[in-house]
């Protein structure tokens, strides 16, 4: 942290699509004593706004990146006890709450991936733009690197990683590439994984397309992560923490990731009841309203403001009734809406 400080790092994240989630939330946010669970605090942005927007709102703010927490907590200290910072992955939102004595939440907010803050911090390697360690953990105390990837996984496994969370053309010769360079040394630095990329390239491709190695680097990230196993937990958890009335606010930046989300709340606001029956049970009525249609995205204004809102998909829904009992997963501890 030394880098950088608290200034610095409040204003160089500016959060995508602070308004519009501020609106969406507002309905679900309205009575006292309303408590939000921000799942991916990072630097607060928009646990500021939102503790700025509704003065009478309590916000839980969840990471897994002990640095954000700090700093968050640091910014948001002037909110006193309505801001309180918890150090967990986000499918741990039922276990936060039960340890915080709160049953459900009036608002969930997930705005995905990877802050500003962790990417410009040099050393975690999250950076194709600097050489570092091969780390990327969002969770510097725990887990696999990036390095234990791409030292550890036979040709295949690499490949795939690269093809399916980086929609890498060059998957196969990138991975081949890698095989080969550690046979001889492990890799241990991100400048060294950049060059390997670049010459797995064609030449001809190397000069559209941005960088080279951003492909390999988002996915050795989602990879080293586990993020989109987390996020297929976390959906229904956070669905189950809402109480009737409660919305759930999702910002995804990865097709994969707003994938996930499209089918859970989809889930949700389709009725459960087998098609031949002539009148569907309460039981199996929907138990989420979408409050979004389709997904949204960034309108040009935005994207001049702030360019990671470049590939933001937001989705949104409500909670109308509680989860079925026969589509509930096991959620120990927790009750229904
Ligand atoms: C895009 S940033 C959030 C920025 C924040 N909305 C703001 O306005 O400052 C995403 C944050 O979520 C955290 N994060 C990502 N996956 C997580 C997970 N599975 N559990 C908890 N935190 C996670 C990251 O560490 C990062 O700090």
């Amino acid at each position: 942290m030394d880098q950088h400080d608290l200034g610095d790092a409040a204003t160089r994240h500016t959060p995508v699509l602070l308004q519009r989630c501020l609106d969406l939330l507002a309905p679900a946010l309205a009575a006292d004593g309303s408590v939000m669970v921000d799942s991916t605090l990072g630097m607060g942005g928009h646990t500021e706004g939102v503790l700025r927007a509704f003065p009478h709102v309590r916000v839980v703010g969840i990471d897994r990146d002990p640095q954000a927490l700090a700093l968050a907590g640091r910014r948001l200290a002037p909110f006193g006890d309505r801001f309180t910072g918890v150090h967990a992955v986000y499918d741990e939102i039922g276990e936060v709450l039960d340890g915080l004595g709160i049953d459900h939440v009036q608002g969930v907010l997930m705005d995905l991936g990877v802050s500003s803050l962790q990417l410009d911090e040099r050393e975690r390697g999250f950076s194709y733009a600097h050489d570092a360690p091969l780390d990327m953990r969002m969770d510097a105390s725990r887990g696999q690197t990036a390095a234990d990837v791409v030292n550890g996984y036979d040709e295949r496994d690499l490949a795939r990683v690269l093809r399916v969370y980086g929609e890498e053309r060059f998957a196969a010769r990138i991975a081949r590439s890698v095989v080969r360079a550690r046979e001889k040394a492990p890799l241990t630095r991100t400048g060294e994984l950049v060059d390997l990329v670049r010459a797995s390239i064609p030449a001809a491709t190397r000069k559209t397309g941005g960088h080279p190695a951003k492909r390999t680097f988002q996915a050795l990230r989602i990879e080293v992560n586990g993020e989109l196993e987390v996020l297929e937990r976390a959906l229904p958890a956070s669905v189950e923490a809402l109480a009737v009335g409660g919305r759930i606010v999702v910002e995804a930046y990865h097709s994969l990731e707003d994938r996930l989300v499209k089918r859970t709340l989809a889930a949700g606001a389709t009725s459960s009841a087998p098609p031949d029956l002539p009148v569907e049970p309460e039981t199996h009525a929907p138990y989420l309203r979408l409050v979004t249609r389709g997904a949204e995205e960034a309108d040009e204004a935005e994207l001049a403001r702030n360019p990671r809102a470049q590939s933001v998909r937001l989705r949104a829904a409500e909670r109308i009734r509680p989860t079925p009992d026969h589509l509930r997963g096991p959620q120990p501890g927790r009750r229904a809406a």
